[in-house]
C-alpha cells in the first residue's frame, strides 16, 4: 500500500511554547514546583455576568444548535455598539463577523482577501500563527525586521522602502497594536498614515487589536477610526480572559462581507453558540469593572518585572505599553533560546517562551534581535507568581 504523503503547505513551523508546556505539565504532575509564565493567557476566568449568562444558556434548555454563520444578531450589535462607545464611529452590525477566537477570523479574511502566492507584510518579531497559516495557503508572508530603533513597530518608512525595493505593492499589511510578543502600540497618527497608504495603495489593512483594553499609559487606537477599508479583528481571549470560550470577530470592510461569510459557513458553521450568548455580557458595566480589575494587576506585574529583569543582567527589552508580555534581550546568557527556556524550566519549574517563536531568522538583518537571544515572560498571572518567578530565573541567570 503506498504510504501517505503529508502536504508540503501543511508543514508549518512547530509553535515551540507548546512543547514546553507540555514538558511544564509533566513536570508539575511529577514535582509540582511549575510557575506557567508561557501562556498568552489570563489566569482569570470569563467575568461573572458572562459565567451567569452561560449557566442561564443552559439551565433554559434551548436548543443552542448552530447559529448564523456570521453569529448572533445579538453579539453582532453588541460588537457595533462597543466600536460606537470606543471610537465615536457608527458601525452597521452587518459588518461583523462573530468567529471560533479571533484565529478563525484571520484565516476566514486571508481566504477572502488573498490568493496564493500574494504577499502579505508583517512585522518580525511578531505572532508565528499570521505567517504559519498564510504559509499553509500558499500565500507569501513578508516579514519586515523591527528593532528598537522603531520601537517594534512597523512603520509608513518602512512599509514604503519595501514597496520602492520591490517595485510592488503587498497585497495585505497585518499590524498587531498592542503587539504580541513585544507589547508595542501604534499611535493614532501612524495607524492613520498608514491606513491612509494602503487605501490609497489598494493594500488590505488588517489590524490585529485583540489586546486592546490592556495598556499601561499608552493610548490604542482602533483602525475603524480612520478607514473604513481595513479589517480590524478583535476578541474576548485577551482582555475579556475567555479564552477557551472562542469567540472572536472581524469587523470587514463592505466587498468582503460576502466572501467571509460563505468561508465561515463552509469552515467552521459557526462559533460556540452559547458562548457567542454569554459573551454578549462582557461589554457590560459590570463585567468591565471586573476585567478593569484583571489590568490593574497587570500593571502591578509588568512593573515588578521589568524592574527585576537587570537581576538576570537583562539591559534590553521591548516597549511593553500594552498586551501582558515582556519580551527580553538574553543574548548575554544564550544564543539558543529554546535550549535556554527548556534548561530552564528543568533547573526551577519557571516555563518561559523562547523568542524563536516570534523571531525566527532575525539574524539575517541583525543577529542581536534574533529570536535565538531573547525570551518572552508572559505576566497575566498571579502577583505573587511573576515576583517568585522572577527571582528563581535571577538565580539562575547568576549561577
Ligand atoms: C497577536 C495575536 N493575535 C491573535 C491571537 C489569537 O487569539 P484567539 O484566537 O484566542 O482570539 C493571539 C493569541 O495569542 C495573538 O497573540
Amino acid at each position: 500500500m503506498p504510504s501517505l504523503t503529508p502536504s508540503a503547505r501543511g508543514r508549518v513551523e512547530p509553535f515551540h511554547v507548546m512543547e514546553l508546556l507540555k514538558a511544564a505539565n509533566e513536570r508539575q504532575r511529577r514535582v509540582g514546583d511549575v510557575l506557567t509564565m508561557c501562556a498568552g493567557q489570563p489566569s482569570t476566568p470569563a467575568p461573572a455576568p458572562v459565567r451567569r449568562a452561560a449557566v442561564a444558556a443552559i439551565a433554559s434548555g434551548a436548543p443552542h444548535g448552530y447559529t448564523d454563520a456570521m453569529g448572533v444578531a445579538a453579539l453582532r450589535e453588541a460588537v457595533a455598539a462597543h466600536y460606537g462607545r470606543t471610537t465615536g464611529h457608527a458601525l452597521d452590525p452587518r459588518r461583523v463577523a462573530v468567529t471560533t477566537g479571533s484565529s478563525a477570523a484571520f484565516t476566514a479574511v486571508f481566504l477572502a482577501a488573498f490568493d496564493p502566492a500574494d504577499t502579505v507584510l508583517m512585522t518580525r518579531p511578531g505572532y508565528p500563527a499570521y505567517r504559519n497559516s498564510l504559509g499553509a495557503l500558499g500565500c507569501r508572508a513578508v516579514e519586515l525586521d523591527c528593532g528598537p530603533d522603531v520601537s517594534f513597530r512597523a512603520t509608513l518608512d518602512a512599509v514604503r522602502a519595501w514597496t520602492a525595493d520591490q517595485r510592488r505593492v503587498p497585497a495585505g499589511l497585518i499590524l498587531a497594536s498592542p503587539a504580541n510578543p513585544t507589547g508595542t502600540v501604534v499611535d493614532a497618527s501612524e495607524l492613520a498614515a498608514l491606513a491612509r497608504w494602503c487605501e490609497q495603495e489598494g493594500v488590505l489593512l488588517i489590524s490585529d487589536e485583540i489586546y486592546h483594553g490592556i495598556t499601561f499609559g499608552a493610548v490604542e487606537s482602533s483602525a475603524l477610526a480612520t478607514s473604513d477599508a481595513a479589517v480590524v479583528i478583535g476578541s474576548f481571549s485577551k482582555y475579556y480572559s475567555m479564552t477557551g470560550w472562542r469567540v472572536g470577530w472581524a469587523v470587514l470592510p463592505e466587498p468582503l462581507v460576502r466572501p467571509v461569510e460563505l468561508l465561515l459557513g463552509n469552515l467552521n458553521i459557526c462559533a460556540p453558540a452559547i458562548a457567542q450568548v454569554a459573551a454578549v455580557e462582557a461589554f457590560g458595566a459590570e463585567a468591565r469593572a471586573e476585567l478593569d480589575g484583571h489590568v490593574a494587576r497587570y500593571a502591578v506585574n509588568r512593573d515588578i518585572v521589568l524592574s527585576r529583569l537587570p537581576e538576570l543582567g537583562v539591559t534590553r527589552w521591548a516597549p511593553c505599553d500594552g498586551a501582558f508580555y515582556a519580551y527580553a534581550d538574553i543574548g548575554h546568557l544564550t544564543d539558543d533560546s529554546l535550549r535556554w527556556c527548556v534548561d530552564v524550566l528543568d533547573a526551577t519549574g519557571v516555563a518561559v517562551t523562547p523568542g524563536v517563536d516570534f523571531a525566527p531568522h532575525h539574524a539575517e538583518a541583525d543577529a542581536s534581535l534574533d529570536g535565538s537571544r531573547w525570551f518572552r515572560f508572559s505576566f497575566a498571572g498571579a502577583t505573587a507568581d511573576c515576583e517568585e518567578a522572577m527571582t528563581r530565573l535571577a538565580e539562575y541567570a547568576s549561577r
